[in-house]
């Protein structure tokens, strides 16, 4: 099978590492891709905001199947141009990408379909909405309608801290994304990020992953994109599983394709954990990054046969196997991130690889033969162990072979689960 990958971040580098394993590859295309996934895979120079480019690219290379790593190319539509070309593509279409494009859309199908979620309202103007916010009291959650980088949500924890995020969003600060606005229930309790293949019929569950979304150690200081995780989530116990199955994923594959916009691709439902059980906080409409990395490392199975099931509605011949052990990865971020950071300061040194650590490559590029760091986040060094323990042990060892004097890290990542285990 000859694939075509869609992305150039840490998650797209461990999908090209194991779709490169697969004995059912032919061949490997990327694009934009980056230094890590050009080991994998052939970079092609394809502009993949010009779907018609892509197109054209996938005839001329006979591409057989298209993977699409990021968020954005989907709500944007390539999956649909694709497969109006007659090209297999893994991936939801534009309407059924809305579980993530938009949280009113998830909210009213939760509402419809009894899928347990923070009760809420939607809002596009301000005064209704502090009105309401004032009405339920703090804490309460306010979040930008659209897609805003994982930056439109406020969990605010007083009233003077919710009316002041009601008047940002509705000021501009998220530009589009924040004309309408959800106030939500705020939900107590831990968070877990579980993944799903589904091919609009058929729901294949994947496995767990927490992530720290904060870019400070002890969860401090402002959200990110996600500074390092672990998986499986010790909250994700097999009770868990099978009521997130039966009361989150089901109802929404039933939903989406009643409505009109069968889903295919990977759910990835972020969920709050409470007194209740699993509670939906959002969808997103792909892998997780960094959680595709640990996902990746735990892995068994070929992905590829199970990507392209998923894509083309065979998903109900499939199962998955995983190693028993833990994975767990920490980003090295650029100084400054998620502010204003650097550009193209130096990496000079990687650690090599080993069984059970690999180091992923998120934004990195080579300069006149030197490799540099183009990205928030940069670096994701991997590690697996029999426990979370010590695969945070591997992964730290491993770090210390990195040299980038302009890279940070948390040192903490995982301390959940250690904590758990070392109690
Ligand atoms: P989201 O972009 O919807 O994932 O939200 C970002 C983060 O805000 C989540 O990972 C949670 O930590 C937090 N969050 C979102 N919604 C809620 C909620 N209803 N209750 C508590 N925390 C929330
Ligand atoms: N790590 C969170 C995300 O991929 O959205």
């Amino acid at each position: 099978m000859k694939v075509l990958l869609i992305g150039s971040g840490g998650r797209e580098h461990a999908l090209a590492w194991k779709i490169a394993q697969s004995p059912k590859l032919t061949a490997l295309y990327a694009a934009p891709g980056n230094p890590g996934i050009a080991e994998e895979a052939t970079i092609v120079a394809i502009d993949v905001d010009n779907q018609q480019a892509v197109v054209d690219f996938c005839r001329r290379t006979a591409i057989d199947f298209v993977i699409v790593g990021p968020e954005a190319p989907l709500v944007a539509g390539l999956a649909d141009t694709l497969r109006a070309a007659g090209i297999a593509v893994f991936g939801p279409s534009a309407a059924a990408a809305q579980l993530e494009g938009s949280k009113g859309f998830t909210k009213d199908l939760c509402a419809k379909y009894g899928i347990p979620t923070g009760a809420y309202k939607r809002f596009t103007e301000a005064e209704a909405a502090k009105a309401y916010v004032r009405e339920q009291g703090a804490p309460i959650v306010i979040k930008a309608d659209g897609l805003a980088a994982g930056k439109g949500v406020t969990v605010a924890m007083t009233l003077d801290e919710a009316l002041a995020a009601v008047d940002e969003c509705f000021a501009g600060a998220f530009g589009p994304a924040g004309a309408e606005v959800v106030v939500e229930a705020y939900l107590d309790g831990e968070e877990a990020s579980f993944f799903c293949l589904c091919d609009g019929k058929n729901a294949l569950p994947l496995a767990s992953a927490q992530d720290h979304k904060r870019v400070g150690d002890g969860d401090t200081g402002p959200n990110t994109g996600g500074m390092g995780a672990y998986s499986p989530a010790p909250v994700m116990t097999a009770e868990m599983v099978e009521r997130t199955m039966k009361e989150i994923i089901e109802p929404t594959m039933r939903g989406m394709a009643e409505s009109g916009y069968p889903f295919t691709g990977v759910y990835f439902a972020g969920l709050m954990i409470t007194q209740n059980g699993p509670e939906l906080i959002e969808y997103n409409v792909r892998f997780g990054d960094p959680e595709c990395q640990v996902l990746m490392m735990r892995m068994k199975s070929d992905l590829l046969p199970l990507l392209y099931a998923a894509a083309t509605g065979t998903l109900g011949e499939m199962s998955v196997d995983w190693r028993d052990e833990a994975a767990l990865t920490v980003v090295i971020a650029s100084r400054g991130y998620p502010g204003a950071y650097e550009k193209n300061t130096p990496i000079t040194a990687l650690p090599g690889e080993s069984a059970t650590t690999k180091v992923f490559h998120a934004g990195t590029a080579m300069k006149d033969d030197q490799l540099v760091a183009t990205g928030g986040r940069v670096l994701n060094v991997t590690g697996m162990g029999k426990s979370v323990s010590e695969a945070k042990d591997a992964a730290y060892a491993a770090l210390r072979g990195v040299s980038w004097e302009n890279g940070f890290y948390r040192h903490d990542i995982g301390w959940r689960a250690v904590a758990r285990e070392t109690a």
